[in-house]
């Protein structure tokens, strides 16, 4: 079965309670169980994981092809808009990275404007909350399925 990375990038771990108004109320658990749902319905295998700590996060897609992943939905967080070290990682795998966010980030604050991902990335998507990860997802396997 295929299996595709969902990664979570620092601060999602307080989803639901982290400044709800933005971000909603669902929790991680919550999203993450929704994520699985919609994988499954797609005969897809999904791993679910949350880190606050750049370096997990760069360690995470490095080995994500060995380990058998043909994609990764990447949700980098503020590490969006900073971290080269993540930009670099996925530049070096091969497999497809889908930027996702939860607001849209291009109607925010200035800084958050500007990811350093986005050029690395196969393609963004935000904006969407809940439905944006199931998007990448969507997004990853119509790649899959040869679709340009
Ligand atoms: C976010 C947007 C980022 O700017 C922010 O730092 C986050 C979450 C989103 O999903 O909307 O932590 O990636």
């Amino acid at each position: 079965m295929r299996k595709i990375l969902v990664l979570h990038g620092p601060n999602l771990n307080l989803l639901g309670t982290r400044e709800p108004e933005t971000y909603g109320r669902l929790t991680l658990e919550q999203v993450n169980r929704e994520i699985r749902r919609h994988a499954k319905l797609r005969a897809v295998q999904v791993e679910c994981r949350q880190s606050n700590h750049e370096g997990d996060l760069i360690e995470a897609v490095q080995a994500a092809p060995s380990r058998g992943f043909v994609a990764i939905v990447l949700n980098p967080a503020a590490f969006t808009h900073s971290s080269y070290a993540l930009r670099d990682a996925i530049s070096a795998v091969s497999i497809p990275v889908i930027e996702v966010h939860l607001t849209n980030v291009h109607a925010r604050e200035e800084f958050r404007r500007q990811s350093v991902i986005a050029p690395v990335a196969r393609g963004q998507i935000a904006g969407f909350g809940l439905q944006s990860y199931l998007l990448g997802l969507d997004a990853a396997l119509a790649l899959m399925a040869g679709g340009r």
